[in-house]
């Protein structure tokens, strides 16, 4: 009975969706990865969405895997949007973004920069929004002898130029050496040249959702707040995504999507940071009931 009806229900669609002009399938889902991975890493997620929705097509980009994941962010920005515009172009319906980690940034700098991007949802999944301030493992694997209070003393010169991670590094106590130094995150979060970054506003806010995706067992992004762009204050206490400058200031669109329904925080307990892509409750519940 159940199958019979599901199956009824889909043939109206289909005729619906060819009379009406609608999508005759679901969007395309163009997936970008984050640091130390690749493509390989999302053949589970991949398998849940085409499961969930049958004939979709998922692209997984395949540029700067593994160690080339920490090249410049801008560099890989450009590349990535060179195989994002080529996927948008074959379609016309519109693609959803999903992005994990530093992915997820390199896909908002996406975002500001594409201005005839058809992005109709952006899914930001554990992404360091608002930058990274963290021992976290792979700091210490980058920087084996140097603590978290001194990366700036790294990242805030010429040499942070040539590694990602540098371009999210957001030091609480180094506020202003973050701000006149950081050439990629207070760009994009619109905290430095303004002037710059009224275009990007506009196509910020042709997408119709944000999906802000994270937990407190994350273990990497720190704080983990930072992937619903919330952040450390000069005391290393959360503040929360409304209660930020960048919010508040509109500089970069993030209030004028929110203030449309168009931002939706979801939180998962219980998820590992290399885990959140292969969850299925995570799938189920943060990410399928916005691929429509
Ligand atoms: C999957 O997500 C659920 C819900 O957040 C969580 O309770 C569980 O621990 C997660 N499992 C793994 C292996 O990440």
């Amino acid at each position: 009975m159940m199958r019979i009806t599901a199956t009824v229900v889909s043939v109206v669609l289909v005729v619906f969706g060819l009379g009406s002009g609608r999508p005759k399938g679901y969007r395309t889902v163009v997936i970008v990865h984050g640091i130390f991975d690749g493509p390989k890493q999302f053949r589970t997620l991949s398998s849940f969405i085409t499961k969930a929705h049958p004939g979709t097509e998922v692209a997984v980009v395949d540029l700067y895997n593994d160690m080339s994941s920490l090249r410049p962010l801008w560099q890989q920005v450009r590349d990535f949007g060179r195989a994002l515009t080529s996927i948008m172009t074959r379609s016309p319906d519109g693609v959803h973004l999903l992005c994990f980690s530093q992915g997820g940034l390199i896909c908002r700098a996406l975002l500001h920069t594409l201005p005839d991007h058809n992005v109709h949802t952006f899914i930001s999944l554990s992404s360091p929004q608002a930058g990274q301030y963290g021992d976290t493992r792979y700091l210490r694997w980058l920087f084996p002898e140097v603590m978290k209070r001194s990366v700036f003393h790294v990242c805030y010169n010429r040499f942070g130029r040539k590694v990602s991670v540098c371009d999210y590094w957001n030091d609480p106590h180094h506020r202003e050496r973050y701000v006149a130094s950081s050439r990629f995150l207070a760009l994009i979060n619109a905290e430095r040249d303004h002037a710059l970054v009224q275009g990007w506003k506009e196509n910020f806010l042709r997408i119709r959702k944000l999906v802000l995706i994270g937990g407190p067992d994350d273990d990497v992004i720190t704080p983990w707040q930072s992937s619903h762009f919330g952040f450390y204050d000069g005391q290393e206490k959360i503040v929360e995504m409304r209660k930020q400058n960048y919010y508040m200031e509109d500089g970069f669109g993030l209030k004028t999507l929110d203030g449309r329904g168009g931002v939706e925080l979801c939180q998962c307990s219980g998820v590992r940071h290399t885990s959140w892509h292969s969850n299925y409750s995570v799938f189920t519940s943060c990410i399928e009931p916005w691929l429509i």
